[in-house]
Parts: C-alpha cells; sequence; structure tokens
C-alpha cells in the first residue's frame, strides 16, 4: 500500500470532518501504533501481517491528517526496545521497513505535489546499511518540501536520544566550544534527534496500555495524551475524531501553559548558536554520506 493516500471519505464523514476543523486543531500530532500482534492474534494471522495491516491504517491516518490540516505527524514505528524481539519479528520488521521505504522512493511525485518532507529519527547507527541507505534517500529527496512533515521513529528511545545529546553537550564543554553555563533546556532540546521539530500537542496511543514507553519523553512534556482501549489496525476515522474533540476540550488548558512559559523565553548567545549550527551539519552531513553510498552501490 502507498504511503498517501487520495481522499477516502464519505460525504458524512467529510461534513463531520468540517465540523471538526471549526475547533482549534493541532498542528504536531504523535502515535503509539501499539496491538499490532493482539489484532494478529485475534485475526489468527502472521505476526508480520499484522504489522503490514499495521501500516496500512498509518497510511489511512495520514490521509485523515492532512484532511484535517494536521502538517506534522511523528510516528513510534520501532524502538530499540524491539531488537530484543524474536529474530523473525526483527528481520520481518525490517523487511516491510525497506519495502516501505522503497515504495516511498518510488512515490516521489505524489510526495512533492503534497509537499511532505520525511524525516526518520533514531539511532541510525543500530540498523542495517541497506536500510540506512533507503532512509537518507528519502530523507534528502524530501528535505525540502515543508506542507507536512512525517517523522518516522525507528530504531528510537527517549534515553538514547538524551543519552546523545548529552554526549554531545559534554563533547562541545570538553573542547571548550560552549561552557557549563551554557547548558540550558533549548540547548538540549537542540540536540535532541527532533530539533527540527515544534513540540507534539497530541500524544495518542492504541490498545489500552497506559504508558509512554521512552518515547519523545522530553518533547511530550506539556502535550495532551489520549489513551484508547483499540488495536492500532483497527483504529478508525472516529476514534481519531474523539482523540481530537479530546485535544479541544484540553486546549485551554495548554494555551495557559504555553502562555505562562512564554513568559520566561529561554535565550542562547553566539557561541551556543555556533556549536549548535554545527551539530546540526554535522549531522546533515552523515545523512548525504549516507546516501551518496547508496549511489556508489
Ligand atoms: C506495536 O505493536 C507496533 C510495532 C512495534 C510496530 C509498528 C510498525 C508499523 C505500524 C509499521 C510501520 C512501518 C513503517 C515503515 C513506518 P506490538 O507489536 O507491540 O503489538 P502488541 O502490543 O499487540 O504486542
Ligand atoms: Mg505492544
Amino acid at each position: 500500500m502507498s504511503w498517501i493516500r487520495e481522499r477516502t471519505l464519505n460525504w458524512f464523514q467529510s461534513l463531520i470532518l468540517k465540523i471538526v476543523k471549526t475547533g482549534q486543531v493541532p498542528r504536531h500530532v504523535a502515535f503509539i501504533m501499539d496491538g499490532n500482534r493482539r489484532y494478529a492474534n485475534k485475526q489468527k494471522v502472521a505476526k508480520v501481517e499484522g504489522h503490514t495491516r499495521g501500516f496500512n491504517k498509518l497510511a489511512e491516518t495520514l490521509s485523515w491528517c492532512m484532511d484535517l490540516g494536521i502538517t506534522e505527524v511523528t510516528v513510534y514505528a520501532f524502538s530499540i526496545e524491539n531488537f530484543k524481539r524474536s529474530k523473525e519479528e526483527v528481520d520481518g520488521l525490517m523487511e516491510l521497513a525497506k519495502q516501505k521505504f522503497k515504495r516511498l522512493l518510488e512515490e516521489k511525485d505524489k510526495l512533492m505535489e503534497h509537499g511532505v518532507c520525511i524525516r526518520v529519527i533514531g539511532n541510525l547507527s543500530l540498523l542495517p546499511e541497506d536500510m540506512c541507505k533507503l532512509i537518507a534517500e528519502a530523507m534528502i529527496m524530501t528535505q525540502d518540501n515543508n506542507k507536512a512533515f512525517l517523522n518516522v521513529a525507528f530504531a528510537y528511545t527517549s534515553k538514547d536520544e538524551i543519552t546523545h545529546a548529552i554526549k554531545d553537550i559534554t563533547k562541545g564543554v570538553k573542547y571548550n566550544e560552549i561552557l557549563p553555563e551554557d547548558v540550558n533546556e533549548d540547548l538540549i532540546s537542540n540536540c535532541l534527534y527532533t530539533y527540527k521539530s515544534p513540540n507534539p500537542d497530541l500524544l495518542i496511543r492504541t490498545s489500552g496500555e497506559l504508558r509512554i514507553s521512552d518515547f519523545l519523553m522530553w518533547q511530550i512534556s506539556d502535550a495532551c495524551v489520549y489513551f484508547t482501549n483499540v488495536l492500532w489496525p483497527e483504529f478508525s476515522l472516529w476514534d481519531f475524531l474523539s482523540a481530537i474533540f479530546y485535544y479541544q476540550k484540553c486546549y485551554p488548558d495548554l494555551q495557559r501553559i504555553a502562555k505562562m512559559q512564554n513568559s520566561k523565553p529561554i535565550t542562547h548567545n553566539n557561541r551556543v548558536s555556533m556549536y549548535i549550527n554545527k551539530l546540526h551539519h554535522e549531522r546533515q552531513v552523515m545523512i548525504e554520506n549516507m546516501q551518496l553510498s547508496a549511489v556508489q552501490s
């Protein structure tokens, strides 16, 4: 199945969406797409088929997000903890992801037409080389698009992300590029894999688990969090809209919190700006090198 699905809504669903759009719509929504294996068990199909249907549901959900005017989505596609699953399942998930990233590269025209920028966030050093090459190609191909942003968390955990940020900061201090007193929330945010994105406004987790599972822990400190019992492959437009209604109910509180925080802005000096620029440049070069090796092979 394609990543970009053309409009699939009937007239009634379109009408409801129009009504929902008259209220506050989150700019950035994050998803923990949980329950694929329980769904597979329930349907008596193989686990990897559960994940494949999970991907199909992701494509459908992205089309709802576009219809609603949500401009940024972040999805938890593969946690570093998932490497502990059986070899068969890990291989199956890697193969599925490779297939889908290949498909994404074939869908260049559609992605460009919709202005979709794809970013993969996570510890790419833990992934096989061929997968990194596909990821780098997808990221570079879409990097100038700015109408919609899809962040795919792959080989990701927050603890790993924060550990890497701390390592980058201590390296900067060690080589006197920044000083210990330069360390603040803004510097840390800029060292995370998500440095290009605003924080999510809404996090949705399916399957009835009331946990965050090491996902975007820094970034969701003020987000509205919505849990639902439905298994991810069964997530419907109505489940999605229930989450949006919940967000709309939370919105006055979120606004109050945001106002309080705006009253104490975080600033950083020239030295810090230079260090951040250098770090971001290094990350870009790393992605470009991954893509170059893709061209050579
Ligand atoms: C959680 O359900 C889901 C995953 C670990 C994988 C999610 C991946 C996809 C939906 C495919 C996305 C692929 C790309 C390339 C974006 P679970 O396996 O934990 O199921 P359970 O909670 O029922 O055990
Ligand atoms: Mg699970």
